[in-house]
């Protein structure tokens, strides 16, 4: 059985006053729901501030991105080593990262396998456009962006993968539940093929794309979807901490 896990994407918000106020004012609930793995993902200047205040609770921190070389001259790039103290989850391959900073899969690829190495544990993102969903693509991109993230890399279960279609993201037109269970499937397939049918079974594959507290329980109540990478809605307290609930009661049925 596979623990859920739910990780809000806080992307380029929050100074770090609003970052603490908004930790703050979920911490006390998040940290009372059991059977859920709960991560926030801020930006990298409040991760200090962050581990502070969530010393000692069950919440547990990411950060959003990362270089793959550990040190040098690389100006305005955050190390892998500097994030080993910091935080447990690091978000890779975001489309975001993909689109507006021209990262390949091979650059995911060696992003990953530097994740590891230093103990982070990876949430790999992948996600197909609209243009390739319209012409009947996805199966073939998401298999494709999977193999190319994951070659050469040893198997593992501390990696989390989220499949966020790039059509979903930020648009309030998510994926439906059954749609992103189909791909998600794809995607489990595709770890096996690399690796091997058990640590494809406790690799965690989440949902990401305009998930609210409205439409959480849809994709959740897929068994194929261990989770999500919540965007937007990770932003409000009561909405992240609704989704995490949520989370938490359906899935204890299943
Ligand atoms: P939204 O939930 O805002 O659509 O963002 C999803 C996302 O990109 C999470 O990484």
């Amino acid at each position: 059985m596979r623990e859920p896990l739910i990780a809000g994407n806080w992307k380029m918000n929050t100074n770090l006053t609003e970052a603490r106020n908004l930790v703050r004012a979920m911490l006390g609930e998040l940290d009372g729901i059991a059977h859920v793995e709960k991560v926030v993902c801020p930006p990298f200047i409040s991760l200090p501030a962050i581990k502070e205040l969530i010393k000692g609770t069950s919440i547990e921190l990411g950060a959003q991105n990362m270089y793959f070389e550990d040190k040098g001259a690389y100006t305005g790039e955050i190390s892998p080593l500097m994030l080993v103290d910091l935080c447990d989850f690091v978000i890779i391959g975001h489309s975001e990262r993909r689109q507006h900073f021209t990262e390949t899969d091979e650059i995911v690829n060696k992003k990953v396998k530097k994740a590891l190495d230093v103990g982070l544990r990876p949430v790999l993102c992948v996600g197909e456009s609209l243009e390739d969903n319209e012409a009947g693509r996805t199966d073939k991109v998401i298999t494709g962006q999977v193999q190319a993230a994951l070659a050469g890399v040893s198997s593992t279960s501390r990696l989390a993968i989220a499949y966020e279609p790039i059509w979903a993201i930020g648009t309030g037109r998510a994926a439906t539940g059954k749609q992103a269970s189909a791909t998600i499937s794809l995607i489990r397939s595709t770890v096996v093929s690399l690796w091997d049918n058990d640590t494809a079974q406790a690799v965690r594959i989440l949902y990401g794309g305009s998930v609210t507290s409205s439409n959480i329980a849809e994709f959740i109540a897929e068994p194929e979807i261990d989770g999500a990478l919540v965007g937007g809605a990770s932003l409000k307290a009561n909405e992240f901490v609704s989704i995490v609930n949520q989370t938490a009661a359906i899935k204890s049925t299943q």
